[in-house]
């Protein structure tokens, strides 16, 4: 029998380098051999968010140690390996480049396929590491640069139905985070001061909650949220307006995953299917605990990533590299890093004003 593909994937978008080695399976869910990520929170913290030469630096340091203690760990020799897959976008262009280049030098070293990844298809296919999920299914996509409801048609095949206007939700976190005095990325601390809260004590805006399909607003609650700061004083005060936050998104998402169930059924000859919540933000338990009562609601089968697997991470990179290998789908070595690469190609650009819905 043929040995199963064994992918080396590399992730350095933002501010994580991350390397992992997969292999496929018979049961068509592959094994994590091996998972490192190296989170740069340190280097940004003080800044309140990401710089982007201080993130490409601390890249271009770690991706050698990283990667060698990826393959030690997985136990593989790098003879074995098959593929090597990188992240080219989106992301910061000088972070992308550091581990394109170092994954185009492997595959040139080892004389092995080269594979480009979109991060977003990354998080989109995560729980595939785990379940195995079939295409068509609705994807709601909320990371700290990304919000968007999609119809997974197939590997690289995207039909997006909604998208933030303005703030993605995780970059809402962060800066609702920011206003409470909390270090960056403040998103899942805001949790931990939502769960002493009072969830009704403010009342905050839901933009667009009733047009624009499932297209999605929150730079209204930041505005919000600012005046609110200026006059509170207490510590049960900051939980009771994290709760009350907390809550607010949860009835934004409540609302508008349930027109995406519609429009993602108008696609799909009246069917509903699986509902995979990815990214940063699907690690949120609140959201979790209520997208999961929508989804049994309405017939949807809702699927998260593992906890480890929501942020940033290299195990989902080799995972679309391996259903890229299988495919035969590689790249050629002078791929650029594409730091605005969309999932869906013709969905039109939404953000900023003048936005009609
Ligand atoms: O997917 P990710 O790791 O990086 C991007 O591709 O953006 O997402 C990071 C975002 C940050 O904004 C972070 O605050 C948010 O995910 N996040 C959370 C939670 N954990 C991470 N937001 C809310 N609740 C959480 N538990
Ligand atoms: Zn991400």
């Amino acid at each position: 029998m043929a040995e199963k593909p064994i992918i080396l994937g590399i992730e350095t978008s933002c501010d994580e380098t991350a390397v992992s080695i997969i292999k496929d399976n018979d049961n068509g869910v592959p094994e994590i051999l091996s998972n490192i990520i190296s989170s740069q929170f340190d280097v940004h913290k003080e800044f309140g968010g990401v710089v982007p030469e201080l993130a490409a630096r601390s890249h271009v340091e770690k991706i050698d140690l990283i990667a060698k203690k990826a393959i030690k760990d997985s136990g593989v020799s790098l003879n074995s390996i098959s593929a090597i897959s990188a992240t080219y976008g989106p992301g910061l262009i000088v972070c992308l480049s550091v581990g394109l280049s170092f994954a185009k030098g492997l595959s040139s070293t080892l004389g092995i396929p080269f594979i480009g990844v979109n991060h977003l298809e990354g998080h989109a296919l995560s729980p595939k590491l785990h379940d195995k999920i079939q295409y068509p299914y609705l994807l709601l996509l909320i990371s700290g640069g990304h919000s968007q409801y999609l119809s997974v048609n197939g590997l690289g095949n995207y039909k997006r139905l909604g998208t933030t206007i303005d703030d993605a939700l995780g970059e809402a976190f962060d800066k609702t985070a920011k206003l409470l005095g909390i270090e960056f990325p403040g998103g899942p601390k805001i949790e931990e001061y939502a769960r002493k809260g009072d969830p009704n004590k403010y009342e905050l805006p839901k933009p667009i909650i009733n047009k624009g399909g499932c297209n999605l607003s929150f730079a209204g609650l930041k505005t919000a949220i600012l005046r609110i700061t200026k006059k509170i004083k207490t510590d049960q005060e900051k939980f009771d307006l994290a709760a009350s936050f907390q809550k607010t998104i949860e009835d934004i998402l409540i609302i508008k995953t349930k027109v995406a169930f519609d429009e993602f059924k108008k696609l799909n000859s009246n069917n509903s299917g699986s509902f995979v919540v990815a990214g940063g933000v699907a690690a949120n338990k609140g959201i979790r605990k209520k997208l999961i009562e929508l989804s049994n609601k309405n017939n949807f089968n809702p699927i998260f990533p593992d906890l480890k697997l929501c942020g940033d991470n290299a195990a989902m990179i080799a995972m679309v590299g391996l259903e890229k290998f299988k495919n035969k789908q590689f790249d050629s070595l002078d791929l650029p890093a594409s730091p605005r690469l969309p999932l869906d190609k013709n969905a039109k650009f939404l953000k900023g004003a003048g936005v009609v819905l």
